[in-house]
């Protein structure tokens, strides 16, 4: 007789059942019947890497990183910048190295969510996957505003020739009900539709960027990397530009003093910037798609970091030679440091190509964090946790096609009802837990299965993976310290992880247990029957 299914109870079995893990052997064989078609080289690994780092932290964050916020509650690091960057960059390859070890281990889609449930079990495997959803869900949503700012920016620059509402469009078909508040309160003559008192706000060009690009994902991932080769190597070239063009109006004298906030605007700064590397994990998570993940993952990992590092310290270096940023700096600095600082220097042409250059930047990093958010979300529907619907492969293009529209349809929901400000630092929170689980599980599988094939691994462990979660820890707690909604929103956001996995995904784990075993003992009554 099968067993009858038991709801869940906080008895022994209980427990014996959320840390149970998943073993590798049994991910690496259901990735290999099925699973997702290999298609991706290491150039294009290097690309959809840098593709997903490089973009609105580096042609806006950055500005706030190097100068501090127009309300003074972020402090600025100065020209210290160099340095916030590089700490932010050091956090970032300590986890990287993790990242590759356990990419090369396990290459199933999935990335920290995959590693969790091979160490830790599968209530921290869901969690970790519900965290990731704050890093790259919630992630795309702000990257799509953050995508509408600068495209409605790059439209005003061009009233002379637009007609007037398309070059200034009305304030609630570009922004979200929290943003557009905000404009209506500064300017009366600003209007807002209402619906029965509630604001309409449709924020047009984050919901069109965020329906392309999941057509675009639909169509294929080989697609995907030829289109984020594309924006790659505009936005490099006008970082290029910048950088070039810049060097020779450097004066030294605004490099000092160095770090006008001390140690304090550095770490501010470092934790700010942080933002501007999120994204090299995700090629983690796209481990099943690649024709070579033994060889090809580790080297698009770091090598996509290095990229970004040096681009990013030429960046702060000519930034701040440019522009004084001990002092209270202008505005549109803050919004849009590199085009403000071409177009202080009389070069409007090249602020008009940084403008195109962020759009690219930004549109290549929307690409990847929605294909990271569908291929941990397909790691968690062949897991039993959300519906095996989702494991359905589009019959041409062999993408999840339903579960990349119902990541789109849903980060359209989110754009329509989402505070925006809150949703980008809850990202932060997102990525460093993860960074820091992923550190975790290295050290836990070392020791669980020394013996498993590891094609990468991690230089000077345990001390490597340990200064990951120093690293990474360490910001986050910095940022804790501080007040922020986004400090308290986090732990909510944790909670109701939590309680959607006792409702819903134990449940929906154990239906299917239930059902394999009932399966099995039919198959072995048919056998003794024969
Ligand atoms: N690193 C990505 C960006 O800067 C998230 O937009």
């Amino acid at each position: 007789m099968a067993e009858k299914f038991h709801r869940a109870t906080f008895t022994r079995n209980f427990l014996k059942t959320v840390t149970r893990i998943k073993n590798p052997d049994e991910m690496l064989a259901e990735a290999k019947s099925g699973g997702l078609e290999k298609t991706l080289g290491v150039w294009d690994l290097i690309i959809l890497g840098v593709g997903a780092i490089i973009g609105s932290g580096i042609f806006a964050v950055v500005g706030i990183a190097a100068a501090g916020n127009a309300d003074g509650t972020a402090l600025g690091a100065g020209p210290a910048l160099v340095v916030s960057m590089i700490i932010a960059a050091i956090a970032c390859v300590f986890s990287a190295l993790c990242y590759s070890e356990f990419a090369t281990m396990i290459p199933v889609a999935g990335g920290a969510y995959t590693y969790t449930f091979a160490t830790l079990g599968e209530f921290a495997a869901w969690m970790v996957g519900w965290v990731l959803m704050l890093e790259y869900a919630i992630g795309f949503i702000a990257v799509a505003c953050a995508w509408s700012n600068h495209f409605v920016q790059f439209m005003n620059g061009f009233s002379n020739v637009l007609p007037a509402w398309l070059a200034n469009p009305p304030v609630w078909l570009v922004n979200d009900a929290f943003s557009a508040a905000k404009i209506a309160a500064d300017n009366p003559d600003v209007t807002i539709p209402t619906f029965f008192g509630i604001p309409i706000c449709i924020n047009l060009p984050a919901i069109l960027i965020v329906l392309l690009m999941t057509a675009i994902l639909v169509k294929g991932t080989k697609d995907s990397a030829k289109m984020a080769g594309i924006m790659v190597f505009i936005k490099l070239a006008v970082i290029a530009l910048f950088v070039i063009a810049g060097a020779f109006y450097v004066r030294p004298e605004n490099w000092t003093p160095f770090a006008p906030n001390g140690v304090e605007g550095i770490f501010a700064g470092a934790f700010l910037i942080f933002f501007a590397y999120i994204g090299f994990d995700a090629l983690a998570t796209a481990a099943e798609e690649c024709k070579n993940p033994q060889k090809d993952l580790p080297v698009g990992i770091i090598g996509s970091l290095i990229v970004t590092t040096i681009v990013y310290v030429a960046v702060a270096l000519v930034l701040t030679g440019l522009q004084d940023t001990s002092s209270s700096v202008p505005m549109a600095f803050l919004k849009a440091p590199m085009a403000y600082c071409m177009a202080m220097l009389k070069m409007n042409w090249a602020a008009g190509l940084i403008s195109i250059g962020s759009l690219a930047g930004l549109t290549s990093v929307l690409l990847v964090l929605e294909m990271a958010s569908t291929r941990i979300l397909y790691a968690m529907s062949r897991d039993h946790f959300i519906s095996q619907r989702f494991q359905a492969l589009h019959p041409k293009f062999k993408t999840p096609a339903k579960l990349t529209w119902t990541v789109g349809l849903l980060a359209v929901v989110g754009i329509l009802t989402l505070n925006l400000d809150v949703a980008a630092e809850l990202c932060n929170y997102g990525t460093f837990t993860s960074f820091i689980i992923v550190c975790v599980a290295i050290l836990i599988l070392r020791k669980t299965d020394p013996e498993r094939p590891r094609p990468f691994k991690v230089p000077f462990s345990p001390i490597t993976p340990i200064l990951g979660i120093l690293s990474c820890g360490g910001l986050m707690v910095y940022k804790s310290m501080q007040q922020s909604s986004s400090a308290l929103l986090f732990p909510v956001w944790l909670g109701i992880g939590a309680i959607i996995y006792l409702l819903y995904g134990f449940v929906k784990n154990r239906l299917n247990e239930n059902k394999l075993h009932k399966e099995a003992v039919e198959l072995k009554k048919l056998e003794m029957n024969k």
